[in-house]
């Protein structure tokens, strides 16, 4: 009895430092990001740096949600997303770092096979058909892709 009351309170001390711990790298990951944004927004990647079809992911922090998204040049235009299929919630990559379809002329997520429009996000054939994906605002200033949080009701980013 003595001992499963003591394995309890290791359990328990166990999962309040992760929760700080978590906490802690949160505010310092917010901390960061505000130091390095600028115009509302986060440079994620040089004009320069990403060529048209390829598509970078990234890390940002909106409100009290941390939100992984990814950026795609869609010959030359610029578009964020969060990373999040419309089917479920699960990234697009899920095959890591695999975001596009075969012809690579759509985003795919790996799941179940559902095809998005590079520029709209729209979904335009799979389980998700006529749902769009989550915008991020982008910005390119000074040769830099800058990526920033939507306005509004952010609930949606939550895990
Ligand atoms: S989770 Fe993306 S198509 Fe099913």
């Amino acid at each position: 009895m003595e001992f499963t009351i003591y394995l309890s309170l290791v359990f328990l001390a166990l999962y309040l430092i992760g929760l700080a711990l978590r906490r802690f790298f949160f505010l310092r990951d917010k901390r960061r990001m505000q130091a390095q944004s600028r115009l509302g927004g986060r440079t994620i990647a040089r004009v320069d740096e990403l060529q048209a079809g390829s598509v970078k992911k990234f890390r940002i922090i909106c409100r009290q949600y941390r939100v992984d998204g990814f950026l795609v040049n869609d010959h030359g235009s610029f578009h964020a997303y969060v990373n999040r299929c419309r089917h479920m919630t699960t990234p697009l990559d899920f095959i890591r770092d695999q975001f596009l379809s075969e012809d690579r002329r759509h985003l795919m997520c790996y799941t179940h096979g559902a095809l998005y429009e590079f520029a709209t996000g729209l979904c335009i054939a799979g389980p998700c058909k006529g749902e769009s994906l989550y915008r991020l605002p982008v910005r390119v200033d000074r040769g830099e892709v800058l990526v920033g949080c939507p306005e509004g009701d952010l609930s949606y980013l939550k895990d």
